[in-house]
């Protein structure tokens, strides 16, 4: 699909990734782009839902439930928006034979395996947040609609509250940061992702799971040491563990994804993370 020719619906657009995905259209000469966000179209209005995706050839889903501790009180909400919403998105793309790309998480894993998921590895979620993601999986699949689901994780952009932006305001005011060196990932520019999604688009790439995150993997603690060097900082940064967080969600300790789908295509992946990091370092911390 060529988003130059495309009419296209970008839902969630007040949102950090959505900022980039709307951005990589642009560049993609899109020019039929609707934007919207909860106060033009809230994807829990199925009636509203399908009068927006009626006539378009691609709907892109950003909007979601971002609030991993809020999710464990408020499950009921979070469903909603990630399961129900996206189920509405998916049946409206199925009816109007338009592909759709909806974006899923790493937390739809426990993080207790010892090698990367495979984009058909079990869903098995430990907190409110990734169940209510892997609901919504589950319905765009069930929908029957042309869909690309796209798993991201550690996700930091210019767009929205992330890690990086955290770590350097943090450094700068205090003088020393501990940060936990016991969970594992692969921190993922927003930007990446887009360009990711267009490539896939491009390539027509088949109805299925694909994994958008950068390559390699580190802790948070390795994390934020290349971002308090990034931000002019001295080397701040202590690791600790995660055993005294106060945090209310548990969050996947090892949750590693893998990249074979889209390799098997023949399409480029997203960058090792701190050559990534290196790149969008400034944009991100301007
Ligand atoms: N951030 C991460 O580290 C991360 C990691 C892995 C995967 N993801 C996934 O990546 C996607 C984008 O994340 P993000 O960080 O860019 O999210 P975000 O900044 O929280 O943006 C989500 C947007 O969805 C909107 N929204 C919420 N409920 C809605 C509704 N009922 N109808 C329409 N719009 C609604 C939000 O509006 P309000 O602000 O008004 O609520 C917000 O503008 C999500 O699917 C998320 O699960 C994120």
């Amino acid at each position: 699909m060529n988003p130059s020719h495309a009419r296209i619906l970008l839902t969630g657009a007040r949102g950090m990734l959505a900022a980039d995905v709307a951005d990589a259209l642009r560049a993609a000469a899109a020019t039929d782009m609707v934007l919207t966000d909860r106060d033009d179209l809230d994807i829990l209005d199925a009636d509203a839902v399908a009068i927006a995706v009626a006539g378009r050839d691609l709907v892109i889903n950003c909007a979601a439930f971002t609030a991993v501790d809020a999710a464990e009180d408020e499950e009921d909400v979070a469903y909603a928006v990630n399961a129900i919403g996206p189920r509405n998105l998916a049946r409206a793309a199925a009816a109007a034979g338009a592909r759709m790309v909806h974006i899923s998480t790493d937390y739809v894993f426990a993080g207790d395996a010892t090698e990367p998921y495979a984009e058909d590895a079990p869903m098995n979620p430990v907190g409110a947040y990734g169940r209510t993601k892997a609901a919504g999986e589950a319905a765009v699949r069930e929908s029957g609609a042309d869909a690309l689901i796209l798993r991201t994780a550690y996700l930091y952009g210019r767009g929205g509250p992330c890690f990086p932006k955290t770590i350097a305001k943090a450094g700068r005011e205090r003088g020393a940061l501990s940060v936990v060196d016991d969970q594992i990932g692969q921190p993922t520019w927003t930007r990446d992702v887009a360009d990711f999604m267009l490539r896939l688009l491009a390539a027509d790439a088949p109805a299925g799971t694909y994994h958008a995150t950068s390559a390699g993997q580190c802790s948070w603690y390795d994390f934020a040491k290349e971002v308090v060097a990034s931000a002019g900082l001295r080397d701040i940064v202590s690791p600790t563990d995660s055993s005294g967080s106060a945090r209310k969600a548990p969050r996947p300790a090892w949750s590693v994804l893998g990249h074979t789908a889209h390799e098997a295509l023949g399409i480029e992946g997203i960058g090792d993370w701190r050559e990534r990091w290196a790149v969008a370092a400034q944009e991100v911390l301007a």
